[in-house]
């Protein structure tokens, strides 16, 4: 018995050890934790239980029968963030660069389907160099069981990507399948192809940096939704983030009570809007001034700025925000904005979080590019979205909404539950000027009539109260008790029932 609890050590004592400390210092010197540093940064102390640590590859070829490591390159388990239960995985580059054998995705599909049937979020803290090479196929097909998985959890359970190494090659659609990616800057990339092949297939010189680091994905390509300094910044943040997110489409999320009072007024709101409906103004500020605490967990803030997504708290509860920001492209709805909120709102309807929107948008984007990247098709992204979604949904008008994005930004149509607008609110097919010049087009030459016929649209159409006639919106409330408003809305909304007919799944414009 002493003998074996003295191998038992002996082995927990290799795997603890990874790659060796060799290895351990390279990855110190990177500025990059350990697989092991990281979870327990990210866990409650002492909570997390591994599994699957004597775990080791199968393969011979290639001398690999003398390169075997308890745990084979990946520390497994589940733990506690802030009392509530999560699985992990975490890739230990310090063995065989974290490359995925058939052993290490069977351990990381362990616990995905044990996540599944428990209904708990699944963490994977990525740093692999990809597919084992020494073992071909079996490594490829390891890839395809936790695609599989992926995308059985997808709707389910939250399940979220920390990309802190190297992420390349068909690996990068393991991350690409799950809610969000967070990355590190300066350490952590992600490509479908590396810079060889770039400059073999297409003659680009270009850095891995420039073609898949943290800052080309969260400001070009949208694929990661937040990108961080370092290891311990990610890590910490995405336990603050784990507090919006419900465990799993079970439950709602949790309630988190802030010190800030629901019917409180804020006066400041009431001169938000200029008076002068070209200037723009920052619709960041009224999300943080309806927010419990000023807080407001924005996702991906250097993407498609015109369009500003996130979690804030109301009255505890956690709450998505989907928001026009008339600061960049007079907020227009254009391919990436409308790309970037479309699949917002799906996350939020699949966990039962619901959805404010704050509305101030001239319309979508026109133009050439947008028509020949797809506008049509990317616009209705965000219009299936909001339509298909049954979660409780709350929409401001606080200027602007014009034309289709009217429709579209949880309108009234779409079975948005309470549609508030401020007085400022203008609800028309287009803003006066343009509307004038076409329907008044002989006119054009008569700059006082033109002028005349203007106000005279501006007078009819630019408020809220032809809308309001109609009971497209709700009420026309005063900016000062908005977060009141909202929140009686949201806590009306709490037992909110409604259920789309059944189907094996509608087809979304992808
Ligand atoms: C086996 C690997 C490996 C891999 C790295 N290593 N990648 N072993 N399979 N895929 C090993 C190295 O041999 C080395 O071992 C150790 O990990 C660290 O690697 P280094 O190269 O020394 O580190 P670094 O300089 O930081 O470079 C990291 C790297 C590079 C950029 C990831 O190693 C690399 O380019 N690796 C190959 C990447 C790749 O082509 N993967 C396949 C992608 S295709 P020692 O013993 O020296 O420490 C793919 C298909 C998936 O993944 C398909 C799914 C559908």
């Amino acid at each position: 018995m002493k003998e074996i609890i003295q191998q038992l050590e002996a082995k927990r004592e290799l795997a603890r050890l990874g790659g060796g400390q060799k290895r351990i210092a390279a990855q110190h010197a990177k500025g990059k934790l350990t697989a092991r540093e990281r979870i327990e940064l990210l866990l409650d102390a002492g909570t997390f239980e591994e599994w699957d640590m004597f775990v080791e590859h199968r393969c011979h070829d290639f001398g690999m029968a003398d390169q075997t490591v308890p745990g084979d390159g990946v520390v497994t388990g589940y733990g506690m963030i802030n009392g509530r239960l999560v699985f992990v995985f975490s890739q230990d580059f310090t063995v065989l660069g974290g490359s995925l054998s058939e052993a290490h995705a069977e351990k990381i599909c362990k616990i995905m389907d044990q996540a599944l049937k428990v209904g708990a979020p699944v963490i994977g803290l990525n740093d692999s160099g990809g597919a084992r090479i020494q073992e071909g196929v079996a490594s490829l097909g390891g890839y395809a069981e936790i695609f599989q998985r992926n995308v059985t959890a997808s709707g389910v359970i939250p399940q979220i990507s920390l990309i802190m190494g190297p992420c390349a090659g068909g690996a990068v659609y393991s991350p690409a399948l799950t809610d969000f990616i967070f990355m590190v800057k300066d350490s952590s990339y992600m490509f479908v192809t590396g810079p060889e092949v770039v400059k073999t297939v297409t003659h680009e010189d270009v850095t891995s940096e420039e073609l898949g680091g943290a800052l080309t994905h969260s400001t070009v390509s949208g694929v990661c939704d937040l990108a961080f300094d370092n290891d311990v910044d990610a890590i910490m943040m995405l336990r603050r983030f784990f507090n919006y997110l419900p465990l799993s489409n079970r439950e709602k999320p949790p309630l988190i009570k802030g010190a800030n009072r629901t019917e409180e007024p804020d006066f400041s709101l009431d001169t938000l809007v200029p008076s002068n409906p070209n200037q723009p103004y920052d619709m960041k500020e009224l999300i943080r001034k309806i927010a419990d605490d000023g807080e407001f967990f924005e996702l991906q803030p250097d993407y498609a700025k015109n369009i500003v997504i996130g979690f804030v708290r109301m009255e505890g509860r956690s709450i998505g925000i989907v928001a026009n920001q008339p600061l960049v492209l007079a907020g227009c709805l254009d391919i990436k904005a409308s790309i970037k909120a479309a699949r917002f709102v799906r996350f939020c309807d699949a966990f039962n979080i619901p959805v404010v929107t704050l509305v101030d948008v001239p319309g979508f984007m026109p133009g050439t590019a947008q028509e020949y990247g797809g506008i049509i098709k990317h616009g209705a992204k965000l219009l299936y979205a909001y339509a298909d979604c049954t979660v409780p949904k709350v929409t401001l008008i606080t200027r602007k909404a014009y034309g289709g994005a009217y429709d579209v930004m949880a309108s009234k149509h779409l079975r948005g539950d309470v549609n508030f607008a401020w007085p400022s609110a203008e609800i028309a097919v287009m803003g006066p000027k343009g509307a004038v010049e076409i329907i008044f087009r002989e006119e054009k030459s008569d700059p006082e009539k033109i002028a005349a016929r203007e106000a005279e649209y501006k007078s009819k159409f630019a408020n809220p109260f032809v809308a309001g006639r109609r009971g497209y919106i709700d009420d026309v409330i005063l900016p000062h008790e908005t977060r009141k408003r909202i929140a009686r809305s949201l806590a009306m909304l709490k037992d909110k029932d409604l259920k789309n007919p059944a189907r094996k799944h509608g087809n979304i414009p992808l």
